[in-house]
């Protein structure tokens, strides 16, 4: 068996469903110890015992909560390796019908969560060595998508911080990669608990998301490569998980 991530620390957050629990279980069978981390402690706790991870209970959005575990990961294991900033939540409304409480909810939980993440983690990785930061984007930050206004922004403003954080890595010699991921649509509970909230789609339309939507685990390949050391010379890159979503003019 391959051990692409042997000897690493890594910490997941939202690890305990969807695409979070997917890397979490596949850096562990690739030789990593993992932390993951979510809001919800019975799925997280499940989850952690069925794959064999460690859980920590963490709400993203609360500094409070990043510097507990940081502290905890720097006196149990002296240092970190891989950061995944995946937890995020989906929230449907347009620029129009989103109102100001529910698009400071969606940064503060997608985007200001990262900034955290980052913020309060980087250094650890820079003193033990360096390390890879992957922030999961999506393809709402680089496409206008009308029914996610906020979610779309977030995730924009995590592509610019994922974009300043690498190059300050680089300048800073510190060993530390930073990346982003876009997928479009991933099979996980995410997508489906919202599904009903979206407009109808004519034939047409639901013929052509169709090749757009992707299983956890292809998430999860592309996230382990960026992980390892075989992607030691990528950096600030913006890798689109979609088969064209992202380039593909509908109407063409
Ligand atoms: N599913 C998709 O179609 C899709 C598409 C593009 C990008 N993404 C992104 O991929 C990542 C994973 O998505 P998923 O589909 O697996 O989502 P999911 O909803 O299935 O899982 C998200 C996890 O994050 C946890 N979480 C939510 N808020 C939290 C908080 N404040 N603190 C800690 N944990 C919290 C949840 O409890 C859950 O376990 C997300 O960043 C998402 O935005 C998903």
């Amino acid at each position: 068996m391959s051990q692409r991530v042997a000897g690493k620390i890594a910490v997941v957050t939202g690890g305990s469903r969807g695409v979070g629990r997917t890397i979490a279980e596949r850096l562990i069978k690739e030789g990593a110890t993992v932390i993951i981390t979510d809001i919800n402690v019975e799925a997280g706790e499940v989850t952690a015992a069925e794959i064999g991870a460690s859980f920590f209970k963490q709400d993203v959005s609360l500094q409070a909560d990043w510097q507990a575990l940081h502290d905890q990961v720097q006196s149990e294991h002296a240092g970190l390796d891989i950061l995944i900033n995946n937890a995020a939540m989906l929230r449907t409304a347009d620029a129009v019908s989103e109102n100001l409480e529910g698009w400071q909810l969606v940064m503060r939980i997608n985007a200001d969560s990262v900034f955290l993440g980052v913020n309060t983690m980087l250094p650890l990785m820079a003193n033990s060595g360096g390390g890879s930061i992957i922030n999961m984007s999506s393809s709402s930050a680089l496409i206008g998508m009308p029914h996610f206004a906020a979610y779309g922004a977030a995730k924009a403003a995590v592509r610019g911080l994922t974009l300043s954080t690498a190059v300050y890595c680089k300048q800073a010699m510190n060993g530390v990669r930073c990346n982003t991921v876009h997928p479009d649509g991933i099979n996980t509970p995410m997508i489906q608990e919202i599904a009903s909230d979206l407009p109808p789609m004519d034939e047409t339309a639901a013929m052509r998301a169709i090749p757009f939507l992707c299983e956890p685990e292809d998430i999860a390949n592309t996230l382990l490569f960026l992980a390892s050391d075989e992607a030691r010379h990528i950096n600030g890159a913006a890798l689109c998980v979609d088969n064209t979503a992202t380039i593909h003019p509908p109407h063409m």
